[in-house]
């Protein structure tokens, strides 16, 4: 950026009456710092349009949204197919508060990652419980067939935490779900699991006894499509800046340029017509060459403004150093406008 600044110091000024280079993309490659890539798009007729329905940008926050509410995404790893969402009804160690549970609607394109674990906390404990009335002859419930017993650890480690201490109930009220289904309806509810409040967390962060270090939250695993692979016009409708969307009756692919253009390929076609110049360039080359051609055109400019023509009267005159004046002001532009997209790609 630097560069763009020391081009010339009256560029300082032209770039007030320069029209920004606004990004006219509809299907946007960012929601606030998380990039966005295919099967996610920031709204409608982005992305897959199986994920549309639940996962969306909005001012800037990108939002799962399920039949039990709406769940900001806090990470999304691209390479596992796994995103990272937070509850903020959930209970951590820091706090515990009552929570209605969660749930995944059934036809969403997620299924849970085998690192969850639930810990529904403060359950009743009495017969007309689902959870502990498994047998009725057991008075026993850490012997209730709902939960982990090989989970229970975690009971005692979330129950170190002052937060979940406060609940001030018995630890046998505490109850580890994993690995993780939450049914055939993929639902926790925790008012029909007489439990008042839950804790979930994907990862001890290899601290297993320091549950202020838990990585609280649910993972989901996605999937493209039943054979799991990204559609390949995807791939270079990404790789040239574009963002993958769909469009029509029958939601086909479609391409959305940066410039706001769609197609049904790729955007290279905008790189090669916008800037000619990177195209013969390495990437290493290009803020150099953008600069050299610039100047190039300064010195052609500079050299027929040596050679005019015979004026005739004043006022030709005047109007051969209006023109001189509009050149330069015409070349300053253009060389603002490709160094700037040299700067932009190396960045
Ligand atoms: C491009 O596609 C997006 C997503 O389907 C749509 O919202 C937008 O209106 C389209 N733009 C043009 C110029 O057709
Ligand atoms: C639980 O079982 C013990 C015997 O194993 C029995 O003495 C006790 O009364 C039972 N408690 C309840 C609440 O049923
Ligand atoms: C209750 O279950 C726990 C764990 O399975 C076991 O260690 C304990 O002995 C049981 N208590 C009774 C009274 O059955």
């Amino acid at each position: 950026m630097k560069q763009t600044h020391s081009c010339i110091p009256l560029l300082h000024f032209m770039m007030i009456s320069l029209p920004l280079l606004v990004s006219s993309q509809i299907c946007q490659r960012f929601c606030g710092q998380l990039p966005l890539k295919y099967p996610f798009g920031s709204s409608s007729g982005c992305g897959d349009p199986r994920f549309q329905n639940y996962v969306n940008c909005n001012r800037d926050k990108l939002t799962l949204t399920t039949h039990t509410g709406y769940y900001p995404v806090t990470d999304i790893d691209y390479s596992n197919q796994v995103i990272y969402i937070s509850d903020p009804s959930m209970s951590t160690c820091a706090c515990t508060q009552p929570s209605k549970g969660f749930g995944l609607n059934w036809d969403a394109p997620f299924s849970f990652h085998d690192d969850n674990v639930f810990t529904l906390l403060d359950c009743s404990i009495d017969s007309s419980s689902p959870i502990y009335n498994g047998n009725n002859n057991n008075n026993n419930s850490s012997a209730a067939p709902l939960c982990d017993k090989k989970g229970a650890p975690i009971c005692s480690f979330l129950y170190s935490c002052s937060a979940i201490s406060m609940l001030n109930r018995p630890i046998s009220t505490c109850c580890v779900y994993t690995p993780v289904d939450l049914g055939p309806a993929f639902n926790m509810d925790l008012k029909k699991l007489q439990c008042s409040s839950y804790s979930g967390f994907y990862s001890f962060s290899g601290q297993e006894a320091n549950p202020e270090n838990w990585k609280y939250g649910i993972a989901l695993k996605y999937k493209f499509n039943v054979y799991n692979d990204y559609p390949s016009s995807c791939v270079t409708c990404e790789r040239s800046n574009g963002a993958c969307g769909y469009a029509g009756d029958y939601n086909s692919f479609i391409c959305n340029c940066p410039s706001g253009v769609n197609t049904t390929t790729d955007c290279y076609f905008e790189t090669s017509f916008n800037n000619a110049p990177r195209l013969l360039q390495l990437p290493w080359q290009q803020k150099t060459g953008n600069w050299l051609i610039c100047i190039m055109a300064w010195i052609l400019i500079w050299q027929l403004n040596n050679f005019p023509p015979r004026e005739s009267s004043s006022k030709k005159k005047r109007d051969r150093i209006e023109s001189k004046n509009k050149n330069f002001i015409s070349i300053l532009l253009w060389c603002f406008k490709i160094t700037r997209h040299g700067v932009h790609i190396t960045l």
